[in-house]
């Protein structure tokens, strides 16, 4: 499908993913403070999401994908920078698999190469039958206070409010369809292997639900490898401390040729 997105400048093209359940507006913080370098930025609303307006029961990660492929088709993008955070990180794991050529570097933030484990499918079943009942208030009382850390919890009132206001946006129908597309997703042991591009993961310290010791196994598998590890920030790390993000994102960008 044809996905809504953003273009900013010009030169190395990086494509980033947004997480669940927000949209591209989750890169604000990068644009802003990124766009004046020769980067030339393209941010999609995945399906569902922001301007990405879709009404399926089940949205798979390989959809997600797919549309991105689409996407860059059109944009006639030959090579690019492609990464994404969490569920835009398990979206980038399957265009690894389906267009690997057109990687010229890997970004993965506060993401997982693992299936969900039969407890994490459970619970965003319950969680599914919440939101058909009640709307997008459970992922505001339940999930969103599992992603933000600490810090952000006690000195960051303006991003708690700002994450409430776009949870609350979001359309619990694609909130559903993309539940149950990454409750079904696979795993990506296999494909991390098959990676030797340059490839950076930055993860919020305190991030709880993609942890650091997945980090550090991505790390272990992916030769050409860097860690950063981002204080006081949780799940959403680039919202969370977008300064200490954005000197990780532009230290790896600048090594980067495309
Ligand atoms: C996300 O931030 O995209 C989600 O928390 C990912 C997940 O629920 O696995």
């Amino acid at each position: 499908m044809k996905l809504a997105f953003e273009d900013h400048g010009s030169g190395k093209p990086v494509i980033l993913l947004h997480a669940f359940p927000l949209s591209r507006k989750m890169w604000q913080p990068q644009i802003e403070a990124l766009t004046t370098k020769n980067y030339r930025f393209v941010l999609p609303d995945l399906r569902g999401f922001g301007e990405s307006h879709n009404f399926s029961d089940l949205n798979s990660m390989e959809d997600m994908a797919k549309d991105i492929v689409e996407l860059l088709d059109a944009l006639k993008i030959e090579k690019a920078i492609i990464g994404g955070l969490s569920m835009g990180g398990y979206v980038t794991f399957e265009m690894l698999r389906l267009i690997p050529e057109k990687f010229a570097a890997l970004l993965l933030c506060d993401t997982s190469f693992y299936a969900d484990t039969d407890e994490k499918r459970e619970a965003r079943f319950d969680l599914i039958e919440k939101i058909e009942k009640n709307g997008t208030q459970p992922l505001i009382e339940e999930m969103l206070p599992n992603l933000i850390g600490n810090f952000t919890k006690q000195n960051n009132q303006i991003l708690k409010e700002q994450l409430e206001k776009s949870f609350s946006e979001t359309n619990p129908k694609s909130a559903v369809a993309a539940l149950r597309g990454m409750a079904q997703r696979r795993d990506n042991s296999s494909v991390l292997d098959a990676v030797f591009m340059p490839t950076v993961l930055i993860f919020g310290k305190e991030d709880e639900i993609t942890n650091l010791e997945t980090a550090e196994k991505m790390h272990q598998r992916i030769s050409n490898s860097q860690i950063v590890l981002i204080e006081n920030a949780g799940h959403y790390s680039n919202l969370e401390q977008p300064r200490q993000f954005n000197a990780a994102l532009v230290d790896f960008l600048e090594e980067v040729n495309v």
